[in-house]
């Protein structure tokens, strides 16, 4: 048995937060940040919150996937920015789709949080617990941002992803997961609720340079490893969805890769760097807009806080 994705789903917030607004609030200009990152716009919660924005991208991905809500048997909801502590984000989108046979938890993994729920949903499928699994990534990472702090309030964005998977027959694919939390202060958040000194905001805070360089570095190496691991090869791969982050480090792992950038579809122009929901809602996209064909093979990667890193594949519609 193995999880296949059998629909796709995602939500982001109404207000669009331009460069041009954010030059008005930090010492930047658009040249620099789109030079640098590739980023134009990102989207800002007003009314919504990572739970509405969830449970949307959520319908969504079921109505695609022609599943009713009562079918799901478990839901991960893969987020750093839920809007309280208890209960859980995945309870309360059960709560808002009427998922009631559900079990729920949350994934604290950051921007690899969508590959973890991915990689855990593959092993209750595979070990026979579950059929029918949701799993989304949702962020409102503007409530974390420092508006201060020009090396990280041009980076973020809010939204939401949403993806079913359902066990079909034959083998399907190991994802791989790394972390390394030696090199966990290059990225951190305390979050509000637990301030811990007094020069401490609450907010991300991040040498963007050391995890530029890890990224670089790890993404390429990882993807290498999970295409030797599933004796797969690159040109097999009909397009990388990497995390959302910076426009610069998705064209250096191509390069680094040897591999055409046009398989690198990227959509952080419009969403900036939305954390655990940027792969979901990439795949949402790329559905919807008709570039995923049944049969095309897709790796997943991912990097961010942790410092952790991994990669999955998939093939889509099958
Ligand atoms: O989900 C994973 C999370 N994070 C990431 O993926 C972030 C990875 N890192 C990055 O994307 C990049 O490191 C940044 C976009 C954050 C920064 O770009 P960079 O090319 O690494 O710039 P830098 O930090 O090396 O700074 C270069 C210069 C500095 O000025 P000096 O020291 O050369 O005079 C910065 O002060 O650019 C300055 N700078 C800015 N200037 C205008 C930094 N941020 C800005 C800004 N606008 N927003």
């Amino acid at each position: 048995m193995t999880g296949r994705i059998c629909g796709t789903g995602f939500c982001v917030p109404h207000r669009v937060m331009d460069n041009e607004e954010l030059a008005r609030m930090v010492e930047t200009s658009d040249e620099w940040i789109r030079e640098r990152t590739g980023i134009a716009k990102r989207r800002i919660i007003t009314e919504e919150t990572t739970v509405s924005m969830a449970a949307e991208a959520a319908k969504q991905a079921l109505a695609d996937a022609g599943i009713a809500a009562e079918q799901v048997e478990l839901i991960m909801t893969a987020t750093i920015s839920s809007n309280v502590i208890l209960p859980c984000a995945a309870c309360e989108v059960q709560k808002e789709i009427g998922a009631l046979s559900a079990a729920c938890f949350d994934i604290n993994a950051a921007c690899c949080g969508f590959l973890t729920a991915y990689q855990t949903a593959q092993a209750y499928i595979e070990a026979g617990i579950y059929q029918t699994i949701l799993i989304i990534g949702s962020e409102s990472l503007s409530k974390l941002t420092d508006w201060k702090d020009r090396g990280t309030c041009i980076l973020f964005g809010d939204g939401a992803g949403a993806a079913v998977l359902k066990a079909g027959e034959g083998e399907g694919f190991r994802s791989i997961l790394h972390s390394d939390g030696g090199r966990g202060e290059a990225l951190t958040c305390s979050g509000k609720h637990w301030k811990s000194g007094e020069d401490d905001t609450g907010f991300m805070k991040m040498d963007g340079r050391e995890v530029f360089q890890f990224a670089v570095k790890r993404v390429p190496e990882v993807i290498r490893e999970v295409l030797e691991l599933n004796h797969c090869s690159l040109e097999e791969i009909d397009y990388f969805v990497v995390h959302q982050a910076n426009r610069r480090i998705i064209e250096s792992v191509a390069r680094r890769l040897g591999t055409d950038v046009q398989k690198f579809p990227m959509n952080l122009q419009d969403y900036g760097n939305t954390s655990s929901a940027s792969i979901p809602i990439l795949l949402a996209e790329l559905r919807r807009n008709g570039t995923l064909k049944k049969g095309d093979r897709i790796l997943m990667a991912g990097f961010g806080a942790g410092l952790s890193w991994g990669a999955g594949i998939a093939d889509w519609g099958i």
